[in-house]
């Protein structure tokens, strides 16, 4: 293991100043200007966003390449050959009006990292590779985490090929239309990685209200989502009595209604969220036939996760003769995940040889590590979040914090590579 401590030489300075830089640039690509990030997968926007990281990755000496998912890959070559790679970085898309740092900030950091590899000189034994992942947020195929399920061979083929957005664009004809190939190498042999490192803002109040930079990520909750859909019958508004009707908006709002207590009565942090609600036909004056909504489950504990989606099941169950259909399906289950230790224990070890002071965190929402976590070692950096605020446009951190983050990355990036 290498001895080298570079970072008290590390002039912050330059590096928050190209930080905010790559973040402002990247939040003007954005299809919803003055109203939040809203850069869907395979949209005009991710296209731009695309290829300012891969002139970025270029710029920092990086040779980069896509794979068959669109995930993008700025690879520093390691003196040992065909040896697996440290894998830096997160994800470029959006939830819709969402904010400039969820996401990005993993992304930038990871080219920063990479930058100060050539300022410096350095020459890893093991290849460095910053990664940027499509379609985290599951914005528009939904479910969540596909380039890293993608990757981990955690998606069938057949059903990415599957997956439509709202308008009916397969994954394939969104992909072709931004010039992509779908027909790439999706999978990739983890033998081929290292480890992956991981900056993300928190997108909760803690470390700022603790006044602590940094926050080394021990574990991260487990989630499911489920889409339920909702038959009922279409009919005039004026004229059919309120008893003959069968609303599907209103089974479906009676539902949600249920779900905060629902929560609650599971304890230990259990949170259930719709945010996703659609309406059909959708005119004022016409009873709703069909809704279609998310139900997002999240919990520290498994098995509270799992109670959760028994009582939605039942709950469906309960509209049976009732003139409502209801049928869940199960975009996404993950378990809770922990972090590698020993990565644990090196970001920690590098934070406080550096000076910045962190705190042990677990993580309330989901990320690309809890993919990576059972395919290589993993670890997560947080830091605060302005007010607490994520997946809206108030969303904001301090790039002054995301420049010592990639301090500490950079430390254990030159380790985990055994750079000199
Ligand atoms: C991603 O932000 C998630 O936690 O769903
Ligand atoms: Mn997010
Ligand atoms: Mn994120």
């Amino acid at each position: 293991m290498s001895e080298v401590q570079t970072g008290k030489n590390v002039n912050l300075e330059k590096v928050q100043a190209r930080i905010e830089n790559h973040i402002d640039t990247l939040s003007t690509f954005t299809a919803t200007p003055g109203r939040g990030t809203t850069r869907l997968t395979y949209s005009q926007e991710d296209l731009l966003a695309r290829q300012y990281i891969k002139a970025e990755m270029k710029k920092a000496g990086l040779t980069v390449r896509e794979d068959g998912l669109g995930n993008i890959f700025g690879k520093l070559e390691g003196s040992l050959k065909d040896s697996p790679s440290v894998l830096i970085g997160s994800h470029f898309d959006s939830v819709p009006n969402g904010g400039s740092y969820d996401g990005p900030a993993g992304v930038v950091a990871g080219l920063e990292v990479a930058a100060l590899f050539t300022e410096y000189g350095l020459t890893p034994k093991y290849p460095l590779e910053v990664i940027a992942l499509i379609e985290e947020e599951g914005s528009r195929f939904g479910g969540g985490l596909m380039g890293s399920r993608g990757m981990a061979g955690l998606l069938a083929e057949e059903d990415f090929r599957a997956l439509k957005d709202k308008d009916g664009i397969t994954t394939v004809e969104a992909m072709e239309k931004i010039g992509l190939d779908p027909f790439l190498p999706k999978v990739r042999d983890p033998q081929t990685i290292k480890a992956y490192l991981e900056l993300h803002i928190e997108q909760g109040p803690i470390l700022e209200e603790k006044n602590i930079p940094i926050g080394v990520v021990e574990a991260i909750v487990g989630l499911t989502q489920l889409e339920l859909t909702v038959k009922g019958k279409a009919g005039h508004a004026g004229t059919t009595p309120m008893d003959r009707r069968s609303d599907a908006l209103v089974a479906a709002a009676g539902m949600i209604a249920q779900f905060p207590e629902l929560a609650e009565s599971e304890g230990a942090g259990t949170v259930v969220t719709t945010g996703r609600l659609q309406v059909y036909p959708n005119g004022a004056n016409v009873i709703p036939d069909q809704t279609v909504f998310s139900v997002d489950i999240r919990s520290g504990r498994e098995e509270h996760v799992q109670n959760v989606i028994q009582k939605v099941h039942k709950l469906a169950d309960s509209y049976f003769d009732s003139g409502i259909e209801i049928t869940v399906e199960q975009l996404l289950y993950i378990q809770p995940k922990e972090m590698n230790k020993e990565i644990v224990s090196l970001l920690k070890d590098k934070s406080s040889k550096l000076g910045f002071p962190s705190c042990s965190m677990n993580s309330g929402a989901g990320h690309d590590a809890m993919i990576f976590a059972d395919y290589t070692s993993t670890g997560m950096l947080f830091i605060p979040s302005k007010n607490g605020l994520s997946h809206c446009p108030e969303e904001w951190s301090d790039s002054r914090h995301i420049a010592e983050a990639v301090q500490i990355l950079f430390e254990a990036a030159i380790e985990l590579t055994e750079a000199e």
